[in-house]
């Protein structure tokens, strides 16, 4: 054994006898979920957020996310499991530490990994030998590498011989309580063969599947995989609901009968939204990147497409198909809004402009 491999041995131990302590950063969608499922597998957990509500809230035994009910809340805090904070300096007390922040856009549509960066300046201050850190955040294909790495490293320890580092996309999808963090597969990845056994044992602790690829760049894709997957889809439904209405053609009669075909078929359905407030996000992280490769037409459309579905507010079907109520017209258009990540070239503002 290599003086090395110490570590790496000592955190796998600790991890099978839920001793490792266990630190999330961000207690949003993704964050709280993800704490509650961790000590409930029988870890204790430090959540870290910088939203003092949500520290007022935690401490309150309130939950603010709907997929974590507040007894279950309560009972991970009442025994001691589960605990939040925005004192930083705690980070370096947790043997495992998965980062939950946001990975939104910047004013000109490109990612912006601001969020990520600063979490692992706080990471770094207190960073040591043996620590797991994790990401989970939706990101482009090589952020763990080439953006976390480099700030984590700065202070001298090695990624792979002294600390680990990991990636393991988020997969929740909020208000569908068909599954819960535990229940739905989770895509692992290290970097380097000893980080790789170090995530896929934490996160085999905690979820029912682990699923592990062979990098961190791989896992990245996944997941953008299955978001632009899904941005593609629902925008195409939507045209097609534009279609099949001027003929004269109810979209979700042909969408309920299309899916009964037992392969090569998979419903989406039209909306005002595209599935969830990342979809018409994350096509533009790839998009980014491809650039590097000199890929760019072959990707571009990918958010182009992706901020079409707002053309489904101005139709009427969708509150009603979706809600069983009639919605007012122009409630619809103010979903539309948020719905797309700019209002320059929505179809929204494009309608609102040939209006005006
Ligand atoms: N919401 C979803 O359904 C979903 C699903 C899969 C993946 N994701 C991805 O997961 C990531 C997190 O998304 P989310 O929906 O949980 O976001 P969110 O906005 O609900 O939560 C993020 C949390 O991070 C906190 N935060 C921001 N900066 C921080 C910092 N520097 N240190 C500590 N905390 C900080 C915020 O206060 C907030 O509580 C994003 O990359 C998102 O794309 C989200």
């Amino acid at each position: 054994m290599n003086e090395h491999e110490v570590p790496a041995a000592e955190l796998l131990s600790a991890i099978e006898a839920r001793r490792s302590k266990i630190g999330i950063i961000g207690l949003g969608y993704v964050g709280l979920p993800l704490a509650m499922t961790v000590s409930r597998a029988g870890f204790t957990v430090i959540g870290f957020d910088i939203d003092p509500d949500k520290m007022v809230a935690i401490a309150a035994g309130r939950s603010y996310i709907e997929a974590v009910p507040e007894a279950v809340l309560k009972t991970e805090t009442g025994e001691g499991r589960f605990s939040a904070t925005s004192d930083f300096s705690r980070l370096g007390e947790c043997d495992i530490i998965a980062i939950c922040v946001p990975t939104p856009l910047t004013r000109h549509r490109e990612p912006d990994l601001s969020y990520v960066a600063n979490t692992c300046r706080e990471i770094a201050k207190t960073l040591r030998p043996g620590q797991l850190i994790v990401l989970e955040s939706t990101t482009w294909p090589g952020t763990t590498e080439e953006v976390m790495k480099p700030i984590l490293e700065k202070g001298g320890l090695v990624a792979g011989r002294d600390f680990f580092l990991g990636y393991s996309p988020e997969r929740e999808d909020p208000g569908n309580r068909d599954f819960e963090t535990s229940t739905i597969p989770k895509v692992v990845a290290g970097d380097g063969e000893a980080a790789s056994a170090m995530v896929a044992a934490f996160y085999g602790a905690v979820v029912k599947t682990v699923v592990p690829v062979s990098g961190t760049r791989t896992a990245e894709a996944v997941k953008l995989t299955e978001n632009v997957f899904r941005a593609v889809n629902i925008a195409l439904v939507n045209e097609l609901k534009l279609v099949y209405e001027r003929m004269g053609i109810d979209i979700w009669e042909v969408i309920d009968a299309a899916k009964t075909k037992p392969f090569g078929y998979m419903p989406f359905y039209p909306g005002p939204g595209l599935g969830g407030h990342c979809i018409p996000i994350d096509p533009f992280y790839l998009t980014w990147k491809s650039r590097e490769y000199d890929l760019r037409r072959a990707s571009s459309n990918w958010p182009a497409r992706s901020t079409r579905p707002c053309r489904a507010m101005w139709w009427t079907g969708w509150p009603k198909r979706s809600t069983g109520r009639s919605a007012r017209r122009s409630a619809v258009r103010g979903s539309c809004f948020s719905a797309s990540p700019t209002r320059r070239t929505s179809p929204t503002s494009v309608k609102a402009r040939r209006s005006s």
